[in-house]
Protein backbone atom coordinates (compact mmCIF):
# COMPACT_ATOMS: atom_id res chain seq x y z
CA UNK A 1 0.00 0.00 0.00
CA UNK A 2 1.23 3.38 -0.95
CA UNK A 3 2.14 5.43 2.39
CA UNK A 4 -0.17 8.67 3.04
CA UNK A 5 0.71 12.26 2.87
CA UNK A 6 2.18 14.69 5.07
CA UNK A 7 3.28 18.28 4.20
CA UNK A 8 5.51 20.21 7.09
CA UNK A 9 5.99 23.83 6.41
CA UNK A 10 9.28 25.51 7.75
CA UNK A 11 10.30 22.01 7.73
CA UNK A 12 14.38 22.42 6.82
CA UNK A 13 15.11 24.15 10.46
CA UNK A 14 13.80 23.63 13.82
CA UNK A 15 11.13 21.87 15.21
CA UNK A 16 9.70 21.66 11.42
CA UNK A 17 12.72 19.35 10.63
CA UNK A 18 12.42 17.59 13.50
CA UNK A 19 8.53 16.96 12.56
CA UNK A 20 9.49 16.31 8.99
CA UNK A 21 11.75 13.53 10.59
CA UNK A 22 9.12 11.86 12.64
CA UNK A 23 6.55 11.64 10.79
CA UNK A 24 8.83 10.00 8.39
CA UNK A 25 9.77 7.37 10.59
CA UNK A 26 6.31 6.78 11.59
CA UNK A 27 5.41 5.91 8.02
CA UNK A 28 4.33 8.96 5.70
CA UNK A 29 5.44 10.25 2.44
CA UNK A 30 6.80 13.81 3.52
CA UNK A 31 6.61 16.58 1.78
CA UNK A 32 9.33 19.09 3.35
CA UNK A 33 8.46 22.70 2.35
CA UNK A 34 10.96 25.95 3.21
CA UNK A 35 11.94 28.98 1.62
CA UNK A 36 15.54 28.45 2.91
CA UNK A 37 16.82 26.20 -0.42
CA UNK A 38 20.06 25.36 0.69
CA UNK A 39 18.83 24.19 3.41
CA UNK A 40 15.70 22.00 1.82
CA UNK A 41 17.83 19.95 0.10
CA UNK A 42 20.90 19.09 2.18
CA UNK A 43 18.63 18.03 5.01
CA UNK A 44 16.32 16.38 2.50
CA UNK A 45 18.92 14.31 1.17
CA UNK A 46 20.24 13.30 4.88
CA UNK A 47 16.68 11.88 5.69
CA UNK A 48 16.61 10.18 2.05
CA UNK A 49 19.80 8.77 2.27
CA UNK A 50 18.87 7.29 6.07
CA UNK A 51 15.70 5.68 3.93
CA UNK A 52 13.28 7.86 4.76
CA UNK A 53 10.45 9.02 2.11
CA UNK A 54 11.26 12.89 2.18
CA UNK A 55 10.52 15.06 -1.15
CA UNK A 56 12.21 18.88 -0.58
CA UNK A 57 10.50 21.89 -2.31
CA UNK A 58 11.56 25.34 -1.76
CA UNK A 59 8.85 27.94 -1.78
CA UNK A 60 7.87 30.99 -0.39
CA UNK A 61 4.76 30.47 1.36
CA UNK A 62 4.06 34.01 0.85
CA UNK A 63 3.35 33.00 -3.18
CA UNK A 64 -0.05 32.44 -3.14
CA UNK A 65 0.11 31.22 -6.85
CA UNK A 66 2.77 29.02 -6.27
CA UNK A 67 1.53 27.86 -3.10
CA UNK A 68 -1.60 26.77 -5.12
CA UNK A 69 -0.09 25.71 -7.86
CA UNK A 70 2.30 23.43 -5.55
CA UNK A 71 -1.04 21.63 -4.37
CA UNK A 72 -2.20 21.10 -7.28
CA UNK A 73 0.75 18.82 -8.16
CA UNK A 74 1.45 16.91 -5.63
CA UNK A 75 -1.22 14.10 -4.13
CA UNK A 76 -3.56 14.32 -1.79
CA UNK A 77 -1.87 15.41 1.96
CA UNK A 78 -3.58 13.84 4.31
CA UNK A 79 -1.58 15.30 7.65
CA UNK A 80 -0.80 19.19 7.03
CA UNK A 81 1.72 20.52 9.49
CA UNK A 82 1.36 24.38 9.43
CA UNK A 83 4.81 25.69 11.28
CA UNK A 84 6.45 27.51 9.15
CA UNK A 85 6.58 31.13 11.81
CA UNK A 86 8.54 34.48 12.40
CA UNK A 87 9.65 35.64 15.52
CA UNK A 88 11.09 39.30 15.98
CA UNK A 89 11.51 41.54 19.24
CA UNK A 90 10.07 45.10 19.08
CA UNK A 91 9.43 47.50 22.10
CA UNK A 92 5.61 47.92 22.27
CA UNK A 93 5.96 51.42 21.48
CA UNK A 94 8.14 50.95 18.46
CA UNK A 95 6.70 48.57 16.64
CA UNK A 96 5.20 49.45 13.08
CA UNK A 97 2.00 48.36 10.89
CA UNK A 98 4.51 46.74 9.07
CA UNK A 99 5.63 44.86 11.43
CA UNK A 100 1.81 43.81 12.24
CA UNK A 101 1.52 42.49 8.46
CA UNK A 102 4.85 40.77 8.49
CA UNK A 103 3.80 38.52 11.37
CA UNK A 104 0.34 38.29 10.36
CA UNK A 105 1.70 37.75 6.71
CA UNK A 106 3.19 33.84 7.45
CA UNK A 107 1.94 32.93 10.96
CA UNK A 108 -1.64 33.78 9.96
CA UNK A 109 -2.65 34.39 6.02
CA UNK A 110 -0.24 32.19 4.76
CA UNK A 111 -0.90 28.74 6.57
CA UNK A 112 -4.71 29.68 6.38
CA UNK A 113 -4.59 30.04 2.02
CA UNK A 114 -2.38 26.24 2.51
CA UNK A 115 -4.90 25.13 4.57
CA UNK A 116 -7.79 26.04 2.32
CA UNK A 117 -5.92 24.72 -0.89
CA UNK A 118 -4.72 21.45 1.02
CA UNK A 119 -8.19 20.75 2.49
CA UNK A 120 -10.10 20.75 -0.94
CA UNK A 121 -8.26 17.48 -2.16
CA UNK A 122 -7.59 16.41 1.91
CA UNK A 123 -9.67 12.82 2.30
CA UNK A 124 -11.87 12.43 5.18
CA UNK A 125 -10.50 11.53 8.14
CA UNK A 126 -7.64 14.13 7.46
CA UNK A 127 -5.47 15.65 10.21
CA UNK A 128 -4.21 19.28 10.50
CA UNK A 129 -1.96 20.76 13.05
CA UNK A 130 -0.96 24.32 13.37
CA UNK A 131 1.96 25.35 15.52
CA UNK A 132 0.84 28.57 17.49
CA UNK A 133 2.97 29.73 20.49
CA UNK A 134 2.73 29.67 24.27
CA UNK A 135 3.38 33.61 23.73
CA UNK A 136 -0.30 34.03 22.03
CA UNK A 137 -1.23 34.21 25.98
CA UNK A 138 0.45 37.37 26.30
CA UNK A 139 3.95 38.35 26.08
CA UNK A 140 6.45 41.47 26.31
CA UNK A 141 8.13 43.07 23.69
CA UNK A 142 6.36 41.30 20.28
CA UNK A 143 3.13 42.33 20.62
CA UNK A 144 2.65 41.59 16.68
CA UNK A 145 3.97 37.92 17.45
CA UNK A 146 1.81 37.38 20.39
CA UNK A 147 -1.20 38.87 18.32
CA UNK A 148 -1.04 36.73 15.08
CA UNK A 149 -0.08 33.86 17.23
CA UNK A 150 -3.44 34.50 18.76
CA UNK A 151 -5.02 34.49 15.45
CA UNK A 152 -3.86 31.41 14.17
CA UNK A 153 -5.80 29.61 17.24
CA UNK A 154 -8.18 31.45 16.24
CA UNK A 155 -8.41 30.08 12.96
CA UNK A 156 -7.43 26.98 14.22
CA UNK A 157 -10.94 26.59 15.97
CA UNK A 158 -12.83 28.57 12.93
CA UNK A 159 -11.75 25.16 10.56
CA UNK A 160 -11.75 22.93 12.84
CA UNK A 161 -15.86 23.83 12.83
CA UNK A 162 -15.78 23.61 9.25
CA UNK A 163 -13.95 20.92 8.44
CA UNK A 164 -15.43 18.52 11.29
CA UNK A 165 -18.01 16.98 8.77
CA UNK A 166 -15.55 15.66 6.83
CA UNK A 167 -13.57 14.05 10.03
CA UNK A 168 -10.56 16.09 9.31
CA UNK A 169 -9.51 17.02 12.88
CA UNK A 170 -7.50 20.70 13.24
CA UNK A 171 -5.95 21.43 16.45
CA UNK A 172 -2.68 24.08 17.66
CA UNK A 173 -0.11 22.78 19.56
CA UNK A 174 1.43 26.28 21.11
CA UNK A 175 5.08 25.55 22.29
CA UNK A 176 6.78 27.44 25.32
CA UNK A 177 10.95 28.03 24.82
CA UNK A 178 12.10 25.46 22.43
CA UNK A 179 15.75 25.17 21.37
CA UNK A 180 15.75 25.96 17.64
CA UNK A 181 17.40 28.99 15.46
CA UNK A 182 14.64 31.27 16.23
CA UNK A 183 16.03 32.10 19.77
CA UNK A 184 18.66 34.32 17.76
CA UNK A 185 16.45 36.84 17.59
CA UNK A 186 16.60 36.94 21.21
CA UNK A 187 19.06 39.30 22.82
CA UNK A 188 21.16 36.94 25.59
CA UNK A 189 19.93 39.06 28.02
CA UNK A 190 16.57 38.47 26.88
CA UNK A 191 17.44 34.38 26.84
CA UNK A 192 18.35 33.95 29.85
CA UNK A 193 15.50 35.83 31.25
CA UNK A 194 13.11 33.62 29.07
CA UNK A 195 14.98 30.48 30.83
CA UNK A 196 14.58 32.04 34.32
CA UNK A 197 11.00 32.07 33.49
CA UNK A 198 10.54 28.27 33.01
CA UNK A 199 9.26 25.98 35.49
CA UNK A 200 11.60 23.03 34.35
CA UNK A 201 14.58 25.26 33.98
CA UNK A 202 15.45 24.63 30.60
CA UNK A 203 14.16 24.93 27.12
CA UNK A 204 12.50 22.31 25.20
CA UNK A 205 13.76 19.99 22.16
CA UNK A 206 12.14 20.31 18.78
CA UNK A 207 11.57 16.51 19.15
CA UNK A 208 8.93 17.41 22.62
CA UNK A 209 6.96 19.01 19.88
CA UNK A 210 7.32 16.45 17.04
CA UNK A 211 5.99 14.35 19.70
CA UNK A 212 3.30 16.48 20.23
CA UNK A 213 2.58 16.76 16.30
CA UNK A 214 2.80 12.58 15.83
CA UNK A 215 0.17 12.32 18.36
CA UNK A 216 -2.26 14.65 17.26
CA UNK A 217 -2.09 13.35 13.54
CA UNK A 218 -2.21 9.90 14.18
CA UNK A 219 -5.31 7.93 13.14
CA UNK A 220 -5.80 6.13 16.44
CA UNK A 221 -6.08 10.18 17.72
CA UNK A 222 -9.85 10.37 16.94
CA UNK A 223 -11.74 12.85 18.64
CA UNK A 224 -10.39 16.03 19.87
CA UNK A 225 -10.53 18.77 17.77
CA UNK A 226 -10.11 22.54 17.59
CA UNK A 227 -7.99 22.72 20.52
CA UNK A 228 -4.16 24.09 22.02
CA UNK A 229 -1.58 21.27 23.21
CA UNK A 230 0.73 23.51 25.19
CA UNK A 231 4.17 21.94 25.03
CA UNK A 232 6.30 24.42 27.13
CA UNK A 233 7.31 22.59 30.25
CA UNK A 234 4.59 24.25 32.33
CA UNK A 235 5.16 27.79 31.73
CA UNK A 236 1.57 28.35 30.75
CA UNK A 237 0.84 27.49 34.16
CA UNK A 238 1.43 31.07 35.36
CA UNK A 239 4.39 31.49 37.32
CA UNK A 240 8.45 30.48 37.62
CA UNK A 241 7.29 27.23 40.07
CA UNK A 242 9.25 29.76 43.02
P1 LIG B 1 13.07 28.13 12.80
O1 LIG B 1 13.43 29.52 12.47
O2 LIG B 1 14.15 27.16 13.17
O3 LIG B 1 12.21 27.49 11.61
C1 LIG B 1 11.23 28.19 10.91
C2 LIG B 1 11.32 27.81 9.44
O4 LIG B 1 10.25 28.45 8.75
C3 LIG B 1 12.64 28.26 8.78
O5 LIG B 1 13.28 27.16 8.15
C4 LIG B 1 12.18 29.30 7.77
O6 LIG B 1 12.97 29.32 6.58
C5 LIG B 1 10.74 28.86 7.48
N1 LIG B 1 9.92 29.95 6.96
C6 LIG B 1 9.68 31.15 7.55
N2 LIG B 1 8.93 31.93 6.73
C7 LIG B 1 8.68 31.20 5.62
C8 LIG B 1 7.98 31.45 4.40
N3 LIG B 1 7.39 32.62 4.18
N4 LIG B 1 7.94 30.48 3.46
C9 LIG B 1 8.55 29.28 3.68
N5 LIG B 1 9.25 29.00 4.79
C10 LIG B 1 9.31 29.94 5.75
O7 LIG B 1 12.01 28.24 14.00
P2 LIG B 1 11.26 27.21 14.97
O8 LIG B 1 11.56 27.61 16.35
O9 LIG B 1 11.45 25.80 14.56
O10 LIG B 1 9.76 27.68 14.68
C11 LIG B 1 8.73 26.89 14.15
C12 LIG B 1 7.40 27.46 14.61
O11 LIG B 1 7.31 27.40 16.03
C13 LIG B 1 7.17 28.93 14.24
O12 LIG B 1 5.83 29.10 13.82
C14 LIG B 1 7.42 29.65 15.56
O13 LIG B 1 6.74 30.88 15.63
C15 LIG B 1 6.90 28.64 16.55
N6 LIG B 1 7.38 28.77 17.92
C16 LIG B 1 8.72 28.67 18.22
C17 LIG B 1 9.13 28.75 19.55
C18 LIG B 1 10.55 28.56 19.97
O14 LIG B 1 10.88 28.83 21.14
N7 LIG B 1 11.44 28.09 19.11
C19 LIG B 1 8.16 28.98 20.63
C20 LIG B 1 6.79 29.06 20.19
C21 LIG B 1 6.43 28.97 18.89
Amino acid sequence: MSKPYALVTGGASGMGLATVEKLAREGFAVVMLDRAAERVQREAQRLLDGGLTVTGKVLDLTDEPAVRALIDELPAITALVNNAGVFDERKFADVTSADFRRAYEINLIAAATLTQAVARKMPDGGRIVNIASRAYLGARNHPHYVASKAAIVGYTRASAMELAPRGILVNAIAPGLIDTPILRALTPERLAAQLALQPTGKAGRPEDVAQAVSFLVSPAMGFITGQVLFVDGGKSLGGSGA
